[in-house]
C-alpha cells in the first residue's frame, strides 16, 4: 500500500518524507487555500521534495478549460498528477490528458458507477471519498470494497486512492480491502503510531529501569 499525504503544508510533508513514508502528495483547492500559498509555487516545492505523484487540481468546470489548466499544472514537474472532478466534463478532460501521457487523478468519486467511468476514461487514480460518505450515514469503506471487486473483475489498471480519510481505522480497513493508495492528513498518519498499550508498556519499562540505577550513556 502506498501512502500519500493529503496536504499542501510543506513542513508537514517534509517531516513525513524524512521518515521515508511518503509515496506521494494530494492537494485540492481547499488545501491550497489553507496553506495560504500560490498554487504554482507551493506545488513546485512539493514536487521538488517528493519523488512520487503530486496531485494538483484544476478549478475550471468545462472540459476545454480543464484541459488547458491541466496542461499548465503538468508543466510544473514530471511527477504531477492532474486532478479533475468526477463530472462528465472531468471525464472528457481525463481522457484527453491521460492520452497525452499525463497522470490523472479523478477525484470526488462517490459511487462504483463513477469509478467505472474513471477507469474507462484512462484515469491513473480514482479518489473515492470515505469520510464524506460516512458523514451522510453511508459506509465509505463499502465503496472501496465495491470498486476493488469491480476493478479486479475486469482487470482495470486504475489505482484506487482512498481519500477523505479521517481515522486510523479508515487506513487499516482500506488496506485490508486492497486499496492501492491511501491519502491522509499528516495528523492521521502520525496517529497511526499511537496505542495506549504502547504508552502503558513504555511507562512500566521506564519505572523498572529507574529502579536499576543504571545508565546506557
Ligand atoms: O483528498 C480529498 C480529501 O482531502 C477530502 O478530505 O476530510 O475534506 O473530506 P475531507
Amino acid at each position: 500500500m502506498k501512502f500519500f499525504v493529503d496536504t499542501a503544508d510543506i513542513e508537514a510533508i517534509r517531516e513525513l518524507h524524512d521518515l521515508g513514508i511518503v509515496d506521494g502528495v494530494t492537494t485540492n483547492p481547499s488545501l491550497i487555500q489553507k496553506s495560504g500559498r500560490d498554487i504554482l509555487e507551493v506545488t513546485k516545492e512539493i514536487c521538488d521534495l517528493v519523488e512520487g505523484p503530486v496531485s494538483a487540481e484544476v478549478v475550471a468546470t468545462k472540459a476545454p478549460a480543464m484541459i488547458e489548466e491541466g496542461r499548465k499544472l503538468a508543466q510544473i514537474a514530471s511527477n504531477i498528477a492532474v486532478k479533475v472532478p468526477l463530472t462528465w466534463d472531468g471525464l472528457k478532460a481525463c481522457k484527453t490528458l491521460s492520452g497525452e501521457g499525463h497522470m490523472v487523478n479523478v477525484t470526488l468519486c462517490f459511487s462504483a458507477a463513477q469509478a467505472i467511468l474513471a477507469a474507462k476514461a484512462g484515469a491513473t487514480f480514482v479518489s473515492p471519498f470515505i469520510g464524506r460518505l460516512d458523514d451522510i450515514n453511508l459506509d465509505g469503506l463499502d465503496l472501496i470494497a465495491d470498486i476493488r471487486t469491480i476493478y479486479n473483475n475486469y482487470d482495470f489498471r486504475t489505482e484506487i486512492l482512498a481519500a477523505s480519510i479521517r481515522s486510523v481505522n479508515h487506513i487499516s480497513e482500506a488496506a485490508k480491502i486492497g486499496a492501492d493508495v491511501v491519502t491522509a492528513p499528516p495528523a492521521v498518519l502520525q496517529s497511526m503510531a499511537a496505542h495506549p498499550l504502547t504508552d502503558k508498556g513504555l511507562a512500566a519499562f521506564m519505572a523498572d529501569w529507574q529502579k536499576t540505577g543504571q545508565k546506557i550513556l
